[in-house]
């Protein structure tokens, strides 16, 4: 799938930043506000550390997991009723288990592989459509859309992304201590920040914003007020 020739006209604000910075959730009242198209990047992540897994395959074996990549199907289905959205990948439901931390975990190690990135690179660009697209992620502003005319970093402390993340997993039902999320959310962007390719860090014309103690909607205002100011 290749973006329309006359693509460059169509307005693209990146949020990037690491887990837990808040991003999920601004990006999606932001892309709601905005009306523009939403792309949750490290869904793709999820999605093909999960379809590596279904696959059997070896994560570290970099060529068989970007083949994987690029053969996989993933469609976003919207949520009715104010209900979180499916994510389906190759026709199976994979919502729950994508927003696992093993899920997660899988997603950064195939992160780090150059093979992998490439192989999602026209996935992501083809979510620019009209009238404009807000892309959630980590390389959205410097890698992906170094074009974009809308570039914002979250960042928050790693304590208070960690008890955001624990709030979040709580809710869901899913097991799991602060004091370990925390250790993990530290090795995660550990490995973001410091692989060869696309690490996690501002591009250089992003507004950087610190959202820790800020609530989501002073976020998403300071956000909106850039866009269309
Ligand atoms: O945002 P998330 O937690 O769903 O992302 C899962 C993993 O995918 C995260 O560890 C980093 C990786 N990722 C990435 O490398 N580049 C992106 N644009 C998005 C996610």
């Amino acid at each position: 799938m290749n973006p329309a020739p006359n693509v460059s006209d169509i307005p693209v604000l990146t949020i990037d930043g690491p887990s837990g910075s808040g991003k999920g959730t601004v990006s999606a009242r932001v892309a709601a506000a905005l009306d523009w198209h939403l792309l949750d990047s490290g869904a793709l992540y999820r999605a093909a550390g999960y379809a590596a897994g279904v696959a059997g395959l070896d994560l570290s074996d970099a060529e068989a997991v970007a083949r994987c990549a690029r053969a996989m199907r993933v469609r976003f289905r919207a949520g009715s009723d104010g209900a979180a959205g499916r994510v389906m990948v190759n026709g199976h439901d994979a919502t729950d288990a994508l927003r696992t931390e093993t899920a997660a975990g899988a997603a950064s190690a195939i992160a780090a592989l150059p093979e992998v990135r490439a192989a999602l690179v026209d996935l992501q660009l083809a979510f620019r459509r009209r009238p404009g697209l807000v892309a959630d992620g980590r390389d959205m502003g410097t890698v992906i859309f170094p074009d974009a005319a809308f570039k914002v970093f979250l960042t928050a402390s790693a304590a208070e992304r960690a008890k955001r993340r624990y709030k979040q997993l709580k809710a869901k039902g899913l097991g799991i201590t602060l004091a370990g999320l925390q250790r993990e959310i530290e090795v995660r962007d550990r490995r973001d920040a410091t692989r060869a390719v696309a690490p996690l860090k501002p591009a250089d014309d992003a507004l950087v914003l610190d959202t820790t103690g800020i609530g989501v909607e002073e976020v998403v205002a300071k956000i909106l007020a850039v866009v269309r100011p």
